[in-house]
């Protein structure tokens, strides 16, 4: 083994979920109704018992365990710890201490997220995150949670993707509340996102000052078709802006990091290449192609490994620590997602050795699960189950994993 292939010491291996996605049975939330909408989910698909994690989470921990993992990022299903509001159920908080508890128990730091997407039915009738009020009412629950659980919290995410989040569900109508090209209600979700993301910040920090907290930004990088032609440049500069639109809205992601941000979360996945092209005034005269020579995922996207650094160079410049929070690949075929972690993982190397301080890798995902409007037809897992039994599965990916982890290195 050369250390050339190795991590820095403490380096956090984990994988990554969402309540939602995995826990099964998440009736009170927005989500759990535009499932039930006609054409919102591939295949009428729907998250049903999903990975009846609510139920199963010993049994799944002890996997991650197996992969020899140091640490786990979740997230907690705010419908069920506040159903109606201001009432909050003091059985869930219970049972999510002792997920807290069983994952710490079984060698795992835990890294809990407070928003990954889904909402009480109750706040979304209100308006959801276009609302006026919307910070104020996520507020109580941020409390409650860091009061009653913050003790078994190592790592703290606030909101999960912000950009993809607003966009997904007031530009493109893919996820609720189903809205097309509402641009007033974007800036709205935008700001109120980001002012939800500092309250929360501020809560975690005056219970917890010792543990870190950080937003969860989505990196889809938009790369100029000839790096050498300033049209290609600007227009993918310019699609940059749009994509981060989380930066724009919220007086850009420098200060906001800065003023309340111990961390940076990096979700990346996959981008595009960007070209000048006059033909396309609709879309800004910019023309996207996946790259040329490069696998695509079953979600349609390039995966290109070394958009991996560019997306961690990129961040070097906020001076703070990174945490990759997602990195995966949608894909059946799971002879490439362990090609897929050599790849990935030798970039995130090569970040370091440029001066990047990333300190962990969370893998999306553990198991096969719910993807959102996607719904069961895509794989992210180390772990497949069984769609009848709900046995799971664990894929030979999970056992590179496991060894990777193990020798906190990239191994053969
Ligand atoms: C991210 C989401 C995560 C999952 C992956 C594939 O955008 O945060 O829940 O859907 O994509």
């Amino acid at each position: 083994m050369t250390s050339g292939r190795t991590f820095p010491p403490g380096f956090l291996w984990g994988t990554a979920t969402a309540a939602h996605q995995v826990e099964g049975d998440n009736k009170g939330n927005d989500w759990w109704e535009f499932e039930q909408q006609p054409g919102r989910i591939s295949n009428g698909d729907r998250s049903g018992l999903a990975n009846d994690s609510y139920n199963r989470y010993r049994e799944d921990f002890s996997l991650l365990r197996e992969m020899n993992n140091n640490a786990h990022r979740l997230s907690i299903e705010w419908s069920r710890v506040e159903p109606q509001e201001g009432e909050f159920d003091s059985r869930q908080l219970r049972h999510y201490r002792d997920v807290l508890g069983e994952l710490r128990e079984q060698g795992m730091r835990p890294m809990l997220t407070l928003h990954h997407f889904t909402n009480p039915a109750w706040f979304a009738r209100k308006g959801g995150w276009a609302a006026s009020g919307a910070p104020a009412a996520f507020l109580p629950f941020v409390r409650r949670v860091v009061d009653e659980l913050g003790d078994l919290v190592e790592l703290w995410c606030t909101i999960n993707e912000p950009n993809i989040y607003a966009t997904q569900g007031w530009v493109f109508n893919a996820w609720p509340p189903g809205r097309t090209n509402d641009i007033r209600s974007l800036w709205r979700v935008l700001a109120n996102l980001r002012q939800a993301h500092e309250e929360a910040y501020a809560e975690i920090k005056r219970r917890w000052p010792e543990r870190p907290a950080g937003l969860v930004h989505n990196r889809f990088l938009l790369t100029p078709y000839n790096r050498k032609n300033p049209l290609d440049q600007l227009v993918a500069r310019a699609g940059s802006l749009a994509m981060d639109n989380w930066p724009v809205a919220a007086g850009r992601l420098q200060r906001t990091v800065a003023a309340s941000g111990d961390f940076v979360g990096l979700n990346h996945y996959s981008g595009r290449l960007v070209r000048f092209d006059p033909r396309h005034p609709g879309q800004q005269f910019a023309f996207q192609q996946n790259p040329p020579g490069y696998r695509v995922s079953d979600f349609g996207d390039a995966v290109v490994p070394e958009w991996m650094h560019e997306s961690l160079v990129d961040l070097k410049s906020l001076g703070k620590p990174v945490y990759i929070t997602e990195s995966g690949i949608a894909t059946h075929e799971d002879a490439w997602r362990e090609d897929f972690l050599k790849e990935i993982l030798a970039e995130v190397l090569r970040a370091i050795a440029d001066g990047v301080d990333v300190r962990g890798f969370f893998h999306w995902t553990a198991i096969d699960n719910f993807e959102w409007s996607r719904g069961w037809t895509v794989q992210f897992g180390l772990i497949g189950m069984d769609p009848v039994t709900l046995e799971r599965k664990p894929k030979p990916s999970s056992r590179l994993y496991a060894r990777i982890a193990n020798e906190n290195a990239i191994v053969d």
